[in-house]
């Protein structure tokens, strides 16, 4: 088991994004309802925040709803949100002590009016919050999210606001649902699949992978730092060669 102390205090991810799964799993294991793996999951969360802040990661991106979950189950989907709106409220006072701002990606227009109010009035209330941003993905899909920017930019081309020949990278991100958040540097995903899931398909162009069979309820402070642990072992080249790095 690493230990925190082996963890390199410079050389911590400025932006971890998470692809929370295994809820379902993890409660069929027990013999019990895919709800109580969602609720269980819960946990899961409030210990990975407080890990992240603890480590001084800045940016932590959770992939909480998926706009491919929205096929699932009418009452999985139900639950799903009703539990969503019952953390907000249970949080709000913990994000606000320590400092911790809440961000949303996705399309928010799909969710119940009751989830959007809640989450329009927790991201109002930390607005101000410096320590550690949280982004929950919400109703989220990359495809749907590049779509969008491809829209934005094109209205923006056609009424003249900006030339086609001025499009460059840092444009494309001012138009993404991300626009106010560093590139991704390290993606975990627990449960043991090995995909990306339609998750921050331009964000994590050089993001390291972190895959681990961990079942997201399962997911403890000594799991994230093992996460953190492998990606102080990578070396992130960007194309170059290692001398040039070294
Ligand atoms: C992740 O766990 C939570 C959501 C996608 C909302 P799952 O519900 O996908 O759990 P498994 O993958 O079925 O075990
Ligand atoms: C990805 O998990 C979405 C979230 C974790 C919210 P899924 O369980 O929906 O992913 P797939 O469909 O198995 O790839
Ligand atoms: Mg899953």
């Amino acid at each position: 088991m690493n230990t925190v102390e082996s963890l390199d205090k410079n050389n911590i991810p400025n932006h971890v994004a998470i692809i929370m799964d295994g809820n379902g799993r993890w409660a069929k294991k027990q013999g019990m309802l895919r709800v109580f793996g969602h609720e269980n999951g819960t946990k899961s969360v409030r210990t990975t925040i407080e890990a992240a802040a603890k480590y001084g990661v800045k940016n932590l991106t959770l992939y909480a709803f998926s706009s491919e979950n929205w096929n699932r189950p009418k009452l999985e989907v139900e639950a799903l949100m009703r539990l969503l709106v019952k953390s907000l409220k249970n949080e709000l006072a913990t994000l606000s002590k320590n400092n911790l701002k809440l961000n949303i990606i996705g399309n928010v227009s799909l969710l119940p009016k009751g989830v959007q109010e809640e989450l329009n009035y927790v991201v109002e209330k930390t607005k101000n919050n410096t320590h550690m941003t949280i982004t929950l993905a919400l109703s989220y899909g990359s495809r749907e999210e590049i779509t969008n920017m491809i829209k934005e930019i094109s209205k923006k081309v056609k009424n003249n606001i900006i030339s086609s020949d001025a499009i460059d990278e840092s444009i494309i991100n001012q138009h993404l649902y991300t626009h106010d958040l560093p590139d991704v540097d390290l993606v975990i995903r627990t449960s043991g699949e090995q995909r990306i899931s339609n998750f921050l398909l331009w964000q994590i162009a050089y993001a390291e992978l972190y895959f681990t069979e961990v079942l997201w309820p399962d997911f403890t402070e000594d799991h994230f730092i093992n996460a953190l642990m492998s990606y102080q072992q990578r070396e992130r080249r960007f194309g170059k060669t290692s001398e040039q790095i070294k």
